[in-house]
């Protein structure tokens, strides 16, 4: 049966894919964030998983405003890299697990998360940037497959945080009941605080986004009860992103253990961080 071995939160910032893309990441500017990232590095490359299933949101980029589902998953054999304006990042191409994406899908339909659909969908920094704070020399190919899953954090209303750990532990009992032995990473994208625009862009929350940070290990259903309103307005417009966080939480079970974190202030205009967890699977 398949095993989630480890979930890794992250910011996707899509400055931090540019240094890597542009070897700025030993400049004074990068250096502290990149050095946070380093033990987590070296742990997940000794841990390296069959999968990962990617939560994250596009940014207007593969879609537009006009169609926004709430929440989606891939279910293609690969995935191009998205073009959002400069040409399309050069990292590898990813590559699907569409027997994977179709039996999550069966699962979460079945337990009452009704699941958008893409076969086709390019992926954004949302998806990519995390990839490379795992991996940051893929060379020709990433180091797994990758199932995409999309959440709706632009447009209101967003779906609540508690939602979001629910579809996280059924995520989870979707994985598990996976009939394959694989071993299954997850990632949830995004945060921490930030606002891109308007009157309080560059709002930052360091005390909000410390207790997420702690809360997001010992305590998630406590951040599953913050409302739409209190994650925009203490952690930003964007800020919201790390409700998928909680998404990945869920589908880890109870019962995890930190391995490293990291939290960085500023990348861009944005609080950027990592956090490490595994579950007993890993060892
Ligand atoms: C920034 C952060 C994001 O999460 C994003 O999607 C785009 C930009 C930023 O801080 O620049
Ligand atoms: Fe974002």
């Amino acid at each position: 049966m398949a095993e989630i071995i480890w979930g890794l939160a992250t910011s996707h910032v899509p400055s931090i894919g540019a240094a890597m893309d542009n070897e700025k990441t030993e400049d004074d500017l990068w250096k502290p964030l990149f050095d946070g990232y380093a033990p987590a590095r070296e742990w997940m490359a000794e841990h390296t998983p069959d999968v990962a299933i990617v939560v994250y949101n596009d940014h207007a980029n593969a879609l537009d405003m006009s169609f926004i589902p709430t929440f989606a998953i891939g279910a293609a054999e690969e995935y191009d890299v998205a073009d959002e304006g400069y040409g399309p990042r050069q990292v590898p191409q990813v590559v699907g697990d569409a027997e994977l994406s179709e039996h999550l899908l069966v699962n979460l339909v079945d337990e009452g998360f009704d699941m958008t659909v893409f076969h086709e969908i390019d992926v954004d920094h949302g998806l990519t940037v995390p990839l490379s704070v795992y991996t940051p020399d893929p060379g020709d190919s990433w180091p797994c497959r990758v199932v995409p899953m999309l959440v709706n954090v632009l447009h209101y209303p967003q779906p609540t945080a508690k939602r979001c750990l629910q579809l996280g532990e059924a995520l989870g009992r979707a994985i598990r009941s996976y009939p394959e032995d694989i071993k299954v990473a997850v990632f949830g994208t995004g945060g921490m605080s930030h606002q891109l625009s308007g009157e309080r862009a560059g709002l930052i929350n360091q005390e909000f986004d410390r207790n997420f940070l702690d809360k997001i290990e010992t305590d998630p259903q406590s951040l599953a009860e913050i409302s739409r309103a209190e994650y925009v307005e203490e952690a930003g417009a964007e800020g919201i992103e790390m409700i998928m966080w909680l998404i990945m939480r869920g589908a880890l079970g109870e019962k995890v253990r930190r391995v490293h974190d990291t939290y960085h202030v500023p990348a861009s205009n944005t609080a950027a961080a990592m956090a490490l967890f595994a579950t007993d699977a890993a060892e």
